[in-house]
Order: structure tokens, then C-alpha cells, then sequence
């Protein structure tokens, strides 16, 4: 299913970085998620509540509501154990029964941050991190659990990305406006849209560290560029599939 020391990875990274904020309230942390899950008529209140489609009925409804966007477009960084446990049934459960509604769901979320404005320069990373997670409902599911080779994993990255001139090289090869001058340029391309869009689901451990190292570099230094990057894996996948 997800990787979830993965997706732990990312959330301490998050963490790491904006650990001074508070959590949201835990009131309605006891809230039974499978049980609405599993009852499509409080399912769909729930999503007509989320989507604007109809009136939040209950108080946690209405509470989650609020925060849905903003725990959507920062990866859940002000989220409880129990908020994130929470999320991360909802969205197996939405990929694996209702995934258009769960694109649907991120989408306004994601929408929704846009126009209250909570994001900032940093979440955008973090925003970004978190819709890549949720891609893999999007993507579906990969069958094969083979790896990809590991040729090329002795590849340093941190020197790479301090390396303007190469980091710049392939950055231009990864996005396609400009060549993929050496062997393992062309190598990761053919994989790393995949691998980003599916948490790296089929990574060899080494190339978990190493998305890590981009991931945070970029986070750092050139949130954006990511985020383009990003955005066009999407874009060619969603092509692909049409
Ligand atoms: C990668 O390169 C950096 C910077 O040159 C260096 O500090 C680090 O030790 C290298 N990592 C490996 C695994 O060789």
C-alpha cells in the first residue's frame, strides 16, 4: 500500500522545518473515519459539506472542513498523530473506491488554500510534497513491485545540487527544455516523473535518500523550480493517460 516511512520522511522534513507551529485541536480527534467511510449516505454529507454542494451538518464536519485546505496544502504540518492517521485512511480508502472524488477533493483543497491565502513562500513546497502524495491516487495503483535498477545509485546528489552549472543541466533535462547531456541524466528521466509522483514506491533505498536530498534542497533554495517540475510530471502523466 503507501509507503508510509516515506511519507514519514517527508513529514519530518516538514516537521523539521516548521515545528514552532501549533497543532490544530484534537477535539474531534476520536472522530470514527471508517465508519462515515463505510456509510455512503454520511459519506456523501461529508463530501457535499467539503465540496460546497450541500450544508456541514455535525461540528466536526464543520471543523474539518475549515481546516481541510490548509492541512491539504501544507502536508498536514499542524496535523495530530491522530489528524494524520485519519488523512491517510481517507485516502486509501478514496483511492481505492472513489479516486476521481478524491482528485475532486484534493483539487479544492488545494483551491481553496490558494484563496485564503495561507500559503506561503515555504508551504509551497510543502503543498507540493503533499499533492504528490496523494497522486499515487490519481495513478492508481503500480502492479509490479520490482525496483528500478540501481546503476546509477552511487550518483552524489548534494553535489549535484550545490553545482550550479550541472544542478541547471539537469533541471533542464528533467523538465525537457534542454538536453540530457550524460548517461545517468537519461536514465533518471525515464524514471524520476514516476518516482516523484508515486513516493517512490519503487525506489531502491538509496534513491529514497537521494529524492530526499532534492526535495529538501529544493525546499530550501528553489521551492518554485520544484514545483514546476512537478506540475509538467503531472501534466505528462495526465497526457498519457488521455
Ligand atoms: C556527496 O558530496 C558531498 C559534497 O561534496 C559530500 O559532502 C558527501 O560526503 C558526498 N556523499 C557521498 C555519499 O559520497
Amino acid at each position: 500500500m503507501f509507503r508510509i516511512t516515506f511519507a514519514a520522511c517527508f513529514a519530518i522534513v516538514a516537521l523539521a522545518i516548521v515545528s514552532a507551529e501549533e497543532l490544530y485541536s484534537d477535539i474531534h480527534d476520536d472522530i470514527d473515519v471508517m465508519g462515515i467511510l463505510q456509510n455512503p449516505a454520511v459519506r456523501k454529507t461529508y463530501y457535499d459539506c467539503f465540496m460546497d454542494l450541500g450544508p456541514c451538518v455535525t461540528e466536526d464536519a464543520k471543523f474539518f472542513k475549515a481546516h481541510f485546505p490548509d492541512a491539504v496544502a501544507s502536508h498536514c504540518r499542524r496535523c495530530t498523530v491522530k489528524q494524520r492517521e485519519h488523512f491517510d485512511t481517507v485516502a486509501v480508502w478514496y483511492t481505492e473506491n472513489e479516486p476521481e472524488e478524491w482528485k475532486t477533493l484534493i483539487a479544492k483543497g488545494i483551491a481553496d488554500a490558494h484563496g485564503g491565502k495561507i500559503i506561503s513562500t515555504l508551504s509551497t513546497m510543502l503543498r507540493i510534497t503533499f499533492l504528490v502524495g496523494f497522486a499515487v491516487a490519481v495513478l492508481g495503483m503500480i502492479a509490479a513491485e520490482e525496483l528500478y535498477p540501481d546503476k546509477y545509485d552511487d550518483v552524489n546528489a548534494t553535489e549535484i545540487l550545490q553545482n550550479d552549472r550541472l544542478r541547471n543541466q539537469y533541471y533542464k533535462c528533467f523538465i525537457g527544455s534542454g538536453p540530457c547531456i550524460t548517461a545517468d541524466a537519461v536514465f533518471f528521466k525515464g524514471f524520476f516523473p514516476e518516482a516523484v509522483l508515486t513516493k517512490c514506491r519503487k525506489c531502491t533505498e538509496k534513491q529514497k535518500k537521494t529524492l530526499d536530498i532534492l526535495v529538501d534542497w529544493y525546499a530550501k533554495n528553489q521551492p518554485e523550480q520544484w514545483n514546476a517540475l512537478v506540475a509538467k510530471f503531472l501534466e505528462d502523466v495526465q497526457k498519457n493517460k488521455n
